[in-house]
């Protein structure tokens, strides 16, 4: 998979990408990721400048339509996949949720818009994004941190980026349910006990126990995934 991301902030990604599990897919080949400046399209060499004053008056700048399209339009030209698929991340966006990210992560090619101040031009949202989305009900500064939490969900699920894809078929949201409780050494952690089944050794009570406890869990924490 290729991911290219425009940001007006291109020195927050290195850290984030070079670590754990994404490092290591990108070092694979699994994906590819590539940060650009967007301000290398402004087309203002003097001041990089990529926000306005908002039409209609209102506090803050807005982030100007063209350096979004014309950058899109160079990595369409100089890239061999065809036609990206365009996410613009906003919080007036439909939900980033496992189902999506799943279906993300089925695509070959994906660039994402991080906004920055009071957000992007409704134009990019209208006639160049694919698809709006949000990572949460509250308001970040930059559309970077969402970037990332999109890359990492989505990595995460290419096959072959985690050590063993079971992990990916087992977790939260895989099945509408939330994971069982996790335990390791010691069995016994100040008084706190790891419940017998697990230290039984019989797998058929060990899978009944986890699918109970999953959908304890489940109801409990998040009864409308189960409605
Ligand atoms: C301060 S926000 C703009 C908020 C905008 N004025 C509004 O009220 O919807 C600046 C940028 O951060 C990003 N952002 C903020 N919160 C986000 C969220 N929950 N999900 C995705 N992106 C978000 C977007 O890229 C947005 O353009």
């Amino acid at each position: 998979m290729r991911i290219d991301v425009l940001t007006i902030f291109p020195e927050l990604f290195p850290p984030v990408l070079a670590s754990s599990i994404i490092g290591r897919a990108a070092e694979k080949g699994v994906v590819k990721v590539g940060v650009h400046d967007l301000r290398d399209w402004s087309g203002d060499p003097k001041h990089r400048k990529v926000d306005d004053r908002p039409y209609g008056g209102g506090p803050g700048m807005v982030m100007k339509p063209d350096p979004f399209f014309d950058a899109v339009d160079a990595l369409t030209k100089e890239g061999s996949q065809g036609k990206p698929w365009v996410v613009l991340l906003s919080p007036g966006g439909r939900k980033l949720t496992q189902e999506k990210v799943r279906e993300l992560s089925a695509r070959p090619w994906l660039v994402l818009l991080c906004g920055h101040y009071e957000g992007i031009d409704e134009r990019v949202r209208q006639s160049l994004a694919d698809e709006e989305l949000s990572i949460g009900d509250y308001v970040l500064t930059c559309g970077e941190l969402p970037a990332m939490v999109l890359i990492d969900s989505v990595v995460r699920l290419i096959p072959g980026s985690l050590g063993d894809d079971q992990s990916a078929r087992d977790e939260s949201f895989s099945l509408n349910l939330l994971e069982y409780p996790q335990y390791t050494r010691p069995a016994d952690y100040r008084g706190m006990r790891v419940p017998d089944v697990l230290l039984s050794g019989d797998e058929g009570k060990i899978a009944q126990w986890r699918k109970l406890q999953s959908l304890r869990k489940t109801k409990s924490q998040r009864p409308d995934l189960i409605e």
